[in-house]
């Protein structure tokens, strides 16, 4: 542990780095397999999945307002450029599950789909304020070349997708969406930062209020598991007992209810370490992991203030002793490393979340360390520090402190455990009147064009679970405590509520939530009320972001505005 030097991700020009702030020609980003040193200390590659041959992908650094293209080349092939025979999977694909390739499968080719039609990938920015044929929608997705294209596909081989910009900074990212094999894609390396910045920001930088250049990092954290011969694996058995359910006629391979690794990586190195001069730093934090949450803190007395969340900077600093971070979610915090005391030391990043959260297993030995700082180098006097401590009153974004829901319209949706036809978990979304539902039922949220709501999650189930809205970006009002009332023992097998009985008063959300969000983990026994504005037309989907979930039915699509008959 912490021998591997951190690799750099900066939203300054250099390799690795693509500069789109000026716009300009579309960008071919391709999606190939490669193998990558992952620093696992056995002396081999590891075969990885990238996007212009980098796990992580490239960093997208963009402007606010200044539009982005990209074409998305699934070349996913032995030869260059999409060229010779397709590549089966990294890893073993679950098929019992409803999944982009289903309908284009049939008995006969279930084990050879992989050579015969290649694998589907599809990319979405998460947290851009996109258009919905840009969105990279789970059925958005395509083959190899294009050659086989889900029902929603418009874009992304032959046609670029369009990233408008037209919201504040904010740290993205992008990454895989393929209908039911998500999980998959995105552990075999599919994900990249999407850096987007716009004057505020840039103006912090310029007044060292903000950290700039070098100092400013992304750190993607993600928990993996490796073969003795340093590749990827990820358990698809669901032998034995599992939630109280006997797995033993399970699919083979099947998905699993969630899945933790033992094996830190940061920005693709496992646990890396990263000398520091003794100042501050900036770091965007990225849960870009499947199921597990973070509770980050540091081995010494540190001081850590959180600058953003999901979405852009929050309106004043707030200063934390840790930080939870749950998957898809983002936390840009500021960290202190000037204080004398911590010259020459070696700082630990490490992480006490129990799986799942927040009642489950304690975290175990490999996960419960992150990474190291070591305050090591000398302090580069080219460089001003930042003065982000003394900002605690001034501010660095205005985001709107009242939040008016009067006469808006507030949707009843839960969270819901069910269980497949094979007696497996099944997390589900759903409505107060319908209960839980799955993916392909008829669409049950449709906010008009340009309307602002009140979504109500109520979570029925033991777990939390970070719920993600494509296209918005929300806020979060308040969570409440309260016991679920159901009309007949029937209505309750599928989550069908008649009400609630309140067990708490509403809280607001911690300091460091309580600005722009896409991205919120609600916790079990709890409802928590978003208010978000639809104001882009069309398809969009909301979903749990640990992967296991959404490509395991917890996911739904929502139209904007009128639908189309
Ligand atoms: Cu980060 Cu719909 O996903
Ligand atoms: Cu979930």
């Amino acid at each position: 542990k912490f021998v591997n030097p951190l690799p750099l991700v900066r939203p300054v020009p250099g390799p690795g780095v693509i500069d789109a702030r000026a716009g300009g020609n579309p960008l071919e980003i391709s999606i190939t397999q490669i193998e990558q040193d992952l620093g696992l200390g056995l002396g081999v590659k590891t075969k990885v999945w990238g996007y212009n041959g980098q796990y992580p992908g490239p960093t997208i650094v963009a402007r606010k307002n200044v539009p982005v293209q990209v074409y998305w080349l699934n070349q996913l092939t032995t030869g260059n450029n999409g060229t010779g025979a397709y590549l089966p999977h990294l890893l073993p694909v679950d098929v019992s599950i409803h999944w982009a390739l289903r309908d284009y499968i049939d008995e006969e080719d279930i084990d050879d789909w992989e050579t015969e039609l290649g694998v589907p990938i599809v990319t979405h920015l998460h947290g851009g304020h996109t258009e919905s044929a840009s969105d990279g929608l789970p059925e958005a997705w395509y083959t190899p070349n294009g050659a086989v294209v889900g029902p929603h596909y418009v874009k992304g081989s032959n046609i670029p997708y369009r990233y408008d910009n037209d919201q504040e900074a904010a740290t993205l990212w992008y990454h895989d969406h393929a209908l039911g094999i998500t999980r998959l894609n995105v552990y075999a390396g599919l994900a990249g930062f999407y850096l987007l910045t716009d004057d505020n920001e840039q103006d912090l930088k310029a007044r060292n209020i903000l950290p700039a250049d070098e100092y400013d990092i992304g750190l993607a954290i993600q928990d993996r598991m490796f073969t003795t011969d340093g590749q990827l694996f990820y358990p698809s058995e669901a032998e034995g007992e599992m939630h109280g359910m006997e797995m033993d006629d399970a699919p083979e391979p099947s998905i699993l209810p969630e899945f933790f690794g033992d094996i830190i990586l940061v920005n693709g190195k496992a646990w890396p370490k990263l000398e520091v001069e003794p100042r501050e730093y900036r770091f965007r934090l990225l849960n870009g992991s499947d199921s597990r949450f973070y509770n980050l803190k540091l081995t010494e007395e540190v001081k850590i203030w959180q600058v953003g969340s999901d979405n852009g900077l929050l309106q004043v600093p707030v200063k934390q002793t840790e930080i939870l971070i749950a998957p898809g979610e983002r936390k840009d915090i500021v960290i202190d490393f000037s204080d004398p005391a911590l010259w020459g030391k070696q700082i630990i990043f490490t992480n006490d979340a129990n799986i799942p959260f927040p009642d489950g297993d304690p975290v175990g030995e490999g996960a419960s360390q992150i990474m190291a700082f070591e305050v090591t180098k000398s302090l580069n006097t080219n460089y001003s520090l930042s003065k982000v401590r003394g900002l605690l009153a001034k501010g660095l974004q205005p985001v709107p402190t009242e939040i008016n829901t009067k006469n808006l319209k507030v949707r009843k949706l839960i969270l819901f455990e069910g269980e497949d036809e094979y007696g497996r978990l099944k997390p589900m979304l759903g409505t107060f009147e319908e209960g839980a539902l799955d993916w392909h039922e008829p669409i049950t949220e449709n906010p008009a064009l340009n309307a602002t709501e009140v979504w109500e999650i109520y979570n029925l189930t033991p777990d939390s679970h970070p719920i993600h809205l494509h296209l918005v970006s929300f806020r979060a009002i308040n969570s409440q405590k309260f016991v679920p009332v159901y009309g007949s023992p029937e209505d309750e097998a599928i989550g069908k509520l008649s009400g609630v009985n309140f067990t708490s008063v509403p809280l607001r959300p911690e300091r460091g939530q309580q600005g722009r969000k896409d991205t919120y983990p609600i916790a079990p026994g709890e409802v928590t009320r978003l208010i978000a504005t639809f104001d882009r037309p069309g398809r969009y989907v909301w979903h749990c972001h640990i992967l296991s979930h959404e490509d395991h039915e917890m996911m739904r699509p929502y139209y904007v505005g009128a639908m189309p008959a």
